[in-house]
């Protein structure tokens, strides 16, 4: 079964290719008489969008989104929402290498071997140009969870951490700089980085911690939707994305449980939150955090080998508009998957208790 609709009742559908005429989506079972912000929905496309800085994609894409139906008068009415996103500035021909010949770990050869056809220009529906629509979506499921806080940073570029927790951190900051850092002082470092990275024509991965804070307790559906399971699975379906941990993570596991147990305040919170804001898989009303891991992506500006359709040895070349490192670009696609997850399993919380 094709793979293209995310969500139970808060659910998003996508369509479109990187180098296709128009990419886009249906956000069904979003609640009526809800006043949208577009200005802010549009923002965090510009978040996304290619040619933003210098240390990203230099695809100039203006990335407007235009919405077609379940809007009237600046509210939803509770029909389907459709909207697109035109592309404007395809170069296929930048791709006419990869025609009939494999990117090593790009989605190539899956693709083809799939399919037995692929739209090779841009790398077709694997671009993470699709991305932008869950943009559009989740910047309505943020205005649906109006009363939540969701901010995504990146917290490590290649071997550069950021040495502070998202506590200690001016979370107003990320958008100060064009890495998206919240510490202007490794911000610079990671951004001096990534421009050494791209000169080489090479590339290079980070991570991004997301924050979601005034979580209600009792979200996320035991056994198999477990709050964590779903914002794994959310992550995990970003391009380029290979891991995620929540709460103390890998960490955790040097602990020992008597200094690893939440200790209760007599209001239900905690002391510390080890536990990343769910217990069971229901979200107990503390911060929910975790880390989505990113890796270095497939297209090096460089000379490589590869094979052809025919399993032939051939040698390739790099070329056309590439991200050196996607961290930058990909906040605004952890916090909009964020919102997607949070804003259904909100929908599906108010079926439990009569
Ligand atoms: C914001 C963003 C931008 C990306 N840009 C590129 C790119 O310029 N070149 C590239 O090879 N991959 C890029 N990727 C990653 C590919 O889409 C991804 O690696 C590919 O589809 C294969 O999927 P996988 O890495 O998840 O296995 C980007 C990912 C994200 C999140």
């Amino acid at each position: 079964m094709a793979g293209n609709t995310f969500g139970t009742l808060f659910r998003l559908t996508t369509f479109g290719e990187s180098h296709g005429k128009a990419i886009g989506g249906v956000l069904d079972g979003c609640p009526s008489g809800l006043e949208l912000d577009l200005e802010a929905i549009q923002n965090d496309l510009d978040r996304r969008k290619p040619g933003q800085s210098a240390i990203v994609t230099q695809r100039k894409e203006p990335d407007t989104v235009e919405f077609y139906s379940g809007i009237f008068e600046g509210k939803t009415t509770g029909t389907p929402i459709g909207f697109a996103i035109h592309n404007t500035d395809q170069k296929s021909k930048d791709y006419s290498h990869i025609k009939d010949s494999y990117r090593p770990s790009h989605a190539d050869y899956v693709y083809d071997q799939k399919y037995g056809f692929r739209d090779y220009r841009g790398g077709g529906r694997s671009s993470a140009r699709e991305t932008a629509s869950r943009v559009v979506a989740g910047g309505i499921a943020k205005q649906v969870l109006a009363t939540l806080k969701i901010n995504a940073f990146v917290s490590q570029v290649g071997e550069i951490t950021l040495q502070k927790e998202y506590k200690e951190l001016d979370l107003t900051l990320t958008e100060s700089n064009p890495v998206r850092c919240p510490d202007p002082e490794t911000a610079a470092k990671m951004e001096e980085y990534i421009k050494d990275i791209k000169k080489e024509g090479d590339t290079v991965g980070g991570v991004i911690t997301c924050v979601a804070q005034n979580v209600p307790v009792g979200l996320g559906e035991p056994v198999f939707d477990k709050l964590h399971a779903e914002l794994g699975k959310a992550m995990l379906s970003i391009n380029a994305v290979k891991g995620f941990e929540f709460g103390s993570g890998f960490e955790g596991v040097k602990m020992r449980g008597s200094e690893h147990n939440d200790q209760f305040n007599k209001d239900g919170s905690t002391k510390t939150n080890y536990s990343g804001g769910i217990q069971g898989g229901i979200s107990n009303g503390m911060d929910i955090y975790f880390n989505v891991a990113f890796k270095p992506v497939a297209t090096v500006l460089q000379a490589y080998d590869t094979i052809d359709k025919d399993g032939n040895e051939v040698k390739a070349q790099g070329k056309g508009r590439h991200d050196p490192c996607v961290v930058p670009r990909a906040v605004p696609i952890v916090e909009a998957m964020t919102a997607l997850v949070l804003a259904d399993f909100f929908l599906l919380n108010r079926t439990v208790k009569l």
